[in-house]
């Protein structure tokens, strides 16, 4: 496990982003596992413009994400996929029939999951899987206590998350109540892992996922068990970590 302390949200948004760089020209065709949320906004605003000045060229890269909520259609602006185009996908000459999100509009849970796993199949796996952190733990929409074993899967929203995720709705009512996520057996199968966390209000998180206990209490702390995993956080976010 590799951790890269950034002084501040911009530079851990740079450091995260020369990682992926570093992906896209090792593997021009290779496999990228994206996130949406605060967090990854600045890295995906870097590559852009990385891309801009003619050093990365994302024309060969597919992109599949963790999640998306259910019953929101790609042109809601809430939609993670919207997200995706808006924040990242627009700005870069990625394939657009090369982006995956899971299917919120399909409204048979099983097809819309069977399908995500298939995509991340028929591509050979995933090589770089970008993970934020929720602030109890959760990574993609994998809440405390989900299983391990699991691969893309439907989910009920916890209170704790539609709590968090509704600043971005107009009313809380208008938060979805369930979403389609990557498992964390998915999660656990790309080959590397890449953590990005920022602030205070993450720092308990990281630490019990990196210090603590291997529990599903924890989501994030199987990561411990994932042979390649870089944590690029900035300092308020490791400053409950021991070693720090
Ligand atoms: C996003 C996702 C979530 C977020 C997490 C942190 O696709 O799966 O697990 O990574 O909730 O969100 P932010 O970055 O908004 O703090």
């Amino acid at each position: 496990m590799q951790i890269y302390r950034a002084k501040d949200y911009h530079d851990m948004s740079r450091k995260a982003a020369n990682i992926i760089s570093a992906q896209v020209i090792m593997k021009p065709n290779c496999v990228l596992g994206l996130a949406t949320g605060s967090t990854p906004i600045g890295t995906y605003k870097q590559l852009i413009d990385w891309y801009n000045k003619g050093d990365l060229d994302f024309s060969q890269v597919v992109s599949i994400n963790l999640d998306e909520y259910k019953g929101l259609p790609g042109d809601n602006e809430q939609s993670y996929r919207y997200f995706m185009n808006h924040n990242f996908f627009d700005h870069i000459n990625i394939r657009k029939d090369f982006t995956f999100v899971p299917n919120g509009m399909e409204p048979d849970s099983e097809a819309a999951c069977a399908a995500h796993n298939e995509v991340i199949r028929r591509f050979g796996g995933i090589d770089l899987q970008l993970l934020g952190l929720g602030r109890n733990g959760h990574i993609g929409f994998n809440e405390p206590g989900e299983s391990f074993e699991k691969e893309t899967h439907c989910v009920d929203l916890t209170p704790s998350t539609i709590e968090a995720n509704k600043r971005f709705f107009e009313k809380e009512e208008d938060v979805p109540r369930q979403a389609y996520t990557m498992g964390i057996k998915n999660i656990m199968q790309a080959r590397k892992i890449l953590i990005i966390a920022n602030g205070e209000d993450k720092a308990d998180a990281l630490a019990k996922a990196l210090e603590g206990p291997i529990t599903p209490q924890l989501p994030a702390s199987i990561l411990q068990l994932h042979n390649d995993v870089t944590i690029v956080a900035d300092e308020a976010a490791l400053s409950k970590l021991s070693r720090y």
